[in-house]
């Protein structure tokens, strides 16, 4: 009998569910119901530190190609607290971690997450569990993979508002900012403020010049247009933060009364040109909400890959897209990096040609 756990962690996205049922699809394929046992564990490595678990069974699977969120849950457990005993419950996650996953006998645990999630994907590797990965978030930011699955229907989501915010800009004359996740990468923004035909893109990676941004929106009333829509990543830097050393720089950012960079910058606008401006946040509506196609193929090809992987026995690996294909990538060589947009992104570059700012 074989028993395969899987867990998802860190924040959701969608394809969770899309992958998990390519994953146990494949696997039951395999090896048929009567050699297998899946065990999905609840809300990720806390129900693998609790032995929080039940049993997928084939029919667990039905109807949740299509469904956001998780079946499994979820939850963020930072990596850095892994090895710290908490001393409200004293437990040390590590070793219960082992101790579980020997009491649930599992021969390996295929792990959806993000950039968290590979580095205790890794350790447990360390520790001589069989795991497996699947590259998962909606910010693209994964090393080692040229995409992620969640990030093109997040694009979707907020391609949306920036097409549902243009109609409310023109009617009103407004400038309007759109402020959209991706933690510390600009993927998201990038992509979202391509296809909503965004004037200004700003992103974590090229620190912006509020100067560039004052004088792109001026250029745009004088040439007639009495709206602007600028796409900023909740990541976006000013030049003046970005050249303080690490320490000031968040000691600096930490005392802005605003409650995120885009109302800052929402004022600091208005002050300079005159022109009633808005901000739209539409937070974690990125995350939710079915699939798109495309995450839908790329979740059932991850799924059926890391399968493939554990029926190989080639434990120890994350499957990453390369091309059109779908590899295997060594999990000590994805865990800790982050990927971040380039800066000579030849994406960036036709955005540039295309008349787009980033505020550079
Ligand atoms: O990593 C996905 C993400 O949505 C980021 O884009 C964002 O910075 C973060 O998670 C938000 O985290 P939480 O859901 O914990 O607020």
């Amino acid at each position: 009998m074989k028993r395969i756990g899987i867990l998802t962690s860190g924040g959701d996205c969608q394809g969770l569910n899309a992958a998990i049922r390519g994953v146990a699809k494949a696997l039951y394929e395999h090896y048929g119901e009567e050699k297998l046992e899946i065990i999905g564990i609840q809300d990720g490595y806390k129900g693998l530190i609790h032995g929080q678990y039940k049993k997928l069974e084939k029919k667990d699977l039905s109807g949740i190609l299509t469904m956001g969120g998780t079946i499994l849950g979820t939850s963020r457990q930072p990596f850095k607290l892994m090895r710290v005993i908490d001393e409200a419950d004293n437990v040390d996650k590590v070793a219960a971690m082992k101790e579980n996953y020997k009491k649930m006998k599992l021969d390996c645990i295929a792990i959806l997450g993000g950039n968290g999630t590979q580095k205790t994907a890794n350790l447990l590797r360390e520790e001589g569990l069989n795991v497996v990965s699947l590259p998962k978030t909606i910010d693209n930011d994964l090393w080692g993979t040229e995409m992620t699955f969640g990030f093109q229907s997040a694009v979707d989501i907020a391609t949306n508002v920036i097409d549902c915010i243009h109609t409310t800009a023109t009617s009103h004359g407004r400038v309007f900012i759109v402020e959209l996740m991706g933690h510390k990468a600009g993927w998201l923004t990038l992509y979202a403020g391509i296809a909503g035909g965004a004037d200004i893109i700003l992103i974590p990676e090229i620190p912006y010049d509020l100067k560039s941004v004052i004088k792109t929106l001026k250029a745009r009333t004088e040439s007639g247009k009495n709206f602007s829509i600028l796409a900023v990543a909740e990541g976006a830097i000013s030049k003046e933060y970005a050249s303080l050393p690490k320490k000031q720089r968040k000691q600096a950012m930490a005392q802005i009364p605003y409650p995120s960079i885009s109302y800052k910058l929402a004022h600091e606008i208005e002050e300079a040109t005159g022109q009633e401006t808005r901000v739209t946040v539409p937070g974690h509506f990125q995350r939710g909400g079915s699939p798109c196609p495309y995450d839908r193929v790329l979740s059932s090809r991850l799924g059926t890959a890391a399968a493939q992987l554990i029926i190989e026995k080639k434990y120890g690996n994350m499957v990453a897209v390369k091309g059109n294909d779908i590899v295997a990538v060594p999990l000590e060589e994805v865990a800790g990096k982050i990927k971040t947009v380039p800066t000579d992104s030849p994406v960036i570059q036709s955005a540039r040609e295309l008349g787009i700012c980033f505020g550079d």
